[in-house]
């Protein structure tokens, strides 16, 4: 079964842990899932900060009952705060199981579970046609990589936000400048609006 759930989580069903052949009884690491060797790994991890995550949600105007998608989803926080705050349905698509796993916790504990999904899966072989809104936290390379597939699957209409980095070729509705601190005048993060 390729979608997660906390249900299936909370089972073990998709322990991660690798034990050395030496010392069968003792895990010595963590290490990358199958899923995860075989796909292409486009950013690292890296959080946008809540406040970042509310502006661009705010930004890309999104509705109460529209479906977003997180294409590397991280701890959650983006997927939550839609379904938490703006009424959406949310998807994460994040290949680390660690952080998978990490997100699930954060969504069983605000009981959010039915509005949310995370699928740990390489983000090229999960379908975006449902989307409404993509959230994007990746690279100006890594964006250059899934634009071919964002053109294929999304719908008249749907909005793309993109935190830092711009989507080469395409014309953004609104660039907007928001500073974390005001007061201080940093950190500042660009934040890319497109509408297919
Ligand atoms: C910069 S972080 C952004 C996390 C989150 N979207 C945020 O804004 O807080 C990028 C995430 O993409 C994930 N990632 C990288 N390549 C991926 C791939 N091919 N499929 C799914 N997730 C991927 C990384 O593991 C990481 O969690």
């Amino acid at each position: 079964m390729d979608y997660w759930t906390v249900g299936l989580y909370k089972k073990g069903a998709f322990s991660s842990l690798r034990f050395h052949e030496n010392h069968k009884s003792k895990p010595l690491s963590i290490n990358k899932t199958e899923k995860e060797e075989n796909a292409l790994f486009l950013a690292p991890f890296v959080a946008t900060p809540t406040s970042v995550v509310r502006q661009m949600l705010i930004l890309a105007d999104l509705q109460p009952g529209e479906v977003l998608f997180d294409l590397g989803s991280g701890d959650g926080r983006a997927v939550i705060m839609a379904a938490k705050d703006f009424g959406a349905t949310s998807i994460g698509v994040e290949l680390r199981d660690d952080l998978a796993k990490r997100a699930l916790n954060s969504i069983q504990e605000l009981d959010l579970s039915e509005k949310i999904r995370i699928i740990q899966k390489d983000i090229f072989t999960v379908n975006l046609s449902t989307a409404n809104v993509v959230f994007l936290y990746l690279t100006t390379s890594a964006n250059e990589k899934i634009k071919p597939k964002l053109e294929a699957e999304l719908e008249s209409g749907t909005r793309v936000v993109s935190h830092d980095y711009e989507i080469l070729g395409w014309k953004p509705l609104k660039v907007d400048t928001f500073c974390e601190n005001p007061k201080l005048g940093y950190p500042s993060h660009t934040l890319y609006v497109y509408k297919r």
